[in-house]
């Protein structure tokens, strides 16, 4: 069981960097209360639908760094290394 659980986790965060996003979305950020995004199984519904939107990494970094609307800065509140890891994730999981 924990053997399969290891593999399954290497198989699906090959790449540390989606990890780390996966873990700002979910966890530090909690992107997923207010966007709905497939990959991370979130169905918020104040911002819009991230699988839709398929957002360009450059407007999810804008929306993360500045602040969108009722959606806020994030710069200070997550390292600059969170912020690239939270876009990365969100980018490679939409424009598929
Ligand atoms: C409090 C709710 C809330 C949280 C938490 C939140 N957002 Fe948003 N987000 C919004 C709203 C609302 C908008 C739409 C703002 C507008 O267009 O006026 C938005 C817009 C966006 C956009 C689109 C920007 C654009 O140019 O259209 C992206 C990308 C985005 N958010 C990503 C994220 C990520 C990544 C996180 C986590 C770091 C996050 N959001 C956390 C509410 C939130």
């Amino acid at each position: 069981m924990i053997v399969l659980f290891i593999c399954k986790t290497n198989l699906t965060f090959a790449d540390p960097k989606l990890k780390l996003g996966l873990e700002v979305y979910n966890d530090k950020a909690q992107c997923g209360v207010c966007h709905t995004l497939k990959a991370a199984n979130s169905t918020g519904d104040i911002g819009p639908n991230l699988d839709q939107l398929k957002p360009s990494m450059a407007k999810i970094l804008y929306a993360v760094k500045n602040g969108i609307g009722v959606m806020q800065s994030w710069e200070g509140v997550l390292t600059e290394e969170e912020i690239e890891a939270v876009a990365y994730y969100v980018f490679n999981t939409t424009n598929k």
